[in-house]
């Protein structure tokens, strides 16, 4: 993700190691990206006669790459020449497809330390989804270990010809960068990943970015909020013979305030921060612990959309509440049958592996009454049901807002995110009830609709009439890696949820 981002108006330049051209499928066939007529007089190639003898149709992400011997023999970038070109597939040219072959040029390109490409830029949001695709498919994972912060291998740098719009870029710059960020945190192994260590994260974040304040609550202050849930949770992680304060239960609250701006809407986003789910007394299989340090995903996202909102200084304010404990076994863990009280209602827990809506009903709750939301979102890796409904690439909105439902599913796809909406059917709040206290936290046996009774069981706690909740269980995590990420964790819902902070502004 280090990598520069210019643009200049022909192809030549120095160093280039690799020209890429974006070509477009027309009603007349084959569309030439900017830059070619100047690329074929100067490397000497028919480019509409190589890309048909290769059958190459310009769709999108597909790649021509095409490997000069010629120049490979003499040196880096002689006169200005990359000694590989590729011709990348652009389609019909509109965001999606740009997307995706931003992100196949990456791939491509990976390795190369400066890459010039010539793409049509009909507009800022075609470079805008063009150059995400770019930085989004150019991430690559630290290794295990090293600490989010340490060195790793960066794109190169990207020169774009064809009249970029700069303030696109810029903006693609940052929904990247804090995708990134995101996807750095849910793949930082859990015995790093405790609260304690989110939090620090979160903080060192905040620090750089004069908009944004943050709170971090510790085990006596959520206590002391009556925010007993999320200490139940997180209590055998901490507690017992391997006390280790640094795996207590945090409650992290960050703010992005506008400058200057007044009467300006507030937007609050809870995320699941589980940073690791063993299921706790209700103990997960071991294949079903194997993915679980990616349960903060929502955490993640809903941080790194204020990130975002700072950088491109929206007059909108944001904050995420992140509910951050570890989901542990222990002589002081939580017990099938506890009931514990949540915002006035005495809840009973069903199944202690159902813990997320546990903290994040406390999360809203609080959020609630203490900070005055005009929009309270979720995000969480909640249910198994989701993932199974919807698969690994869609998400699942929930809300009782037709409104609010259309517009999340609308950034998300000009986004690349796609989302689903799923119904609160009120009959199966019947499915939440108990003779042992007001609320059951899961659903009876044999009512199934799993991920929708979770969003029942929230929304006695969000209390809000823009209220939307977001499953990611699916949707976090890439098990074999996609075009614009790879395998792990993919950051989904942090570029729905700044777009959505955007469309407020
Ligand atoms: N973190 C899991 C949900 C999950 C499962 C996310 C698979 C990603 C992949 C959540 O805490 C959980 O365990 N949910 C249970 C709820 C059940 C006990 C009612 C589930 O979905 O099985
Ligand atoms: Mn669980
Ligand atoms: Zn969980």
């Amino acid at each position: 993700m280090r990598g520069r981002i210019g643009t200049s108006a022909q192809v030549k330049a120095a160093n280039a190691q690799f020209l890429a051209l974006g070509v477009g499928t027309g009603p007349d066939g084959l569309e030439p990206a900017p830059g070619t007529a100047e690329a074929a007089v100067r490397y000497g190639i028919d480019f509409a006669a190589t890309a048909e003898r290769a059958d190459f149709k310009g769709a999108p992400g597909q790649a021509l790459i095409l490997e000069l011997p010629v120049l490979h023999a003499r040196g880096a970038s002689w006169d200005g020449l990359a000694a590989t070109v590729g011709l990348i597939g652009v389609g019909d040219g509109g965001p999606e497809a740009l997307r995706q072959a931003g992100a196949k040029l990456a791939r491509a390109a990976r390795g190369k330390g400066k890459v010039v490409a010539g793409f049509a830029a009909d507009s800022p949001a075609r470079t805008e989804a063009l150059v995400e695709g770019y930085l989004l498919g150019a991430y690559q994972p630290v290794k295990h270990g090293r600490s989010a912060d340490a060195a790793r291998p960066g794109s190169g740098d990207l020169i774009l010809v064809g009249g970029h719009d700069r303030a696109a870029v810029a903006r693609a710059q940052v929904k990247a960068k804090a995708t990134a960020w995101a996807r750095d945190l849910i793949n930082w192994p859990s015995n790093f990943k405790s609260p304690a260590a989110v939090a620090e994260r979160a903080a060192g974040a905040a620090a750089s970015r004069p908009t944004v304040s943050l709170r971090v609550l510790g085990p006596d202050e959520l206590a002391a909020e009556g925010l007993n849930a999320i200490l139940a949770v997180g209590e055998a992680a901490w507690r017992g013979p391997a006390a280790d304060p640094g795996r207590g239960p945090r409650l992290v609250v960050a703010t992005h305030s506008p400058a200057g701006v007044k009467g300006v809407p507030q937007v609050v986003i809870v995320g699941k921060g589980i940073t690791f789910d063993s299921g706790g007394l209700d103990l997960k299989p071991a294949a079903g612990q194997v993915a679980m340090k990616t349960d903060m995903a929502g955490a993640a996202s809903a941080l790194a959309a204020v990130w975002a909102s700072a950088d491109l200084a929206l007059p909108v304010k944001v904050t995420a509440v992140a509910p951050l404990a570890q989901n542990s076994i222990g002589a002081g863990a939580y017990r099938p049958g506890d009931v514990i009280g949540i915002g006035g209602v005495e809840v009973e827990v069903g199944d202690t592996d159902a813990e997320g809506r546990l903290v994040l009903a406390a999360a809203l709750a609080w959020a609630g009454t203490a900070l005055g939301a005009d929009y309270l979102i979720d995000i969480a890796t909640l249910t198994g049901a989701a993932r199974i409904a919807l698969g690994a690439r869609t998400g699942a909105v929930l809300t009782p807002d037709d409104t609010l439902a259309a517009r999340i599913e609308e950034v998300g796809l000009a986004h690349g995110e796609r989302w689903w909406r799923l119904p609160l059917v009120g009959d199966y709040r019947e499915a939440l009830t108990t003779p042992n206290a007001d609320l059951n936290s899961v659903g009876k046996a044999g009512w199934g609709a799993g991920a929708i009774t979770a969003g029942l069981f929230l929304e006695r706690f969000a209390r809000h009439p823009r209220w939307a909740h977001l499953d990611v269980a699916g949707a976090a995590r890439a098990p074999g890696g996609q075009d614009w990420t790879p395998p792990g964790a993919t950051g989904f819902g942090v570029r729905t949820l700044i777009a959505l902070v955007e469309r407020l502004a």
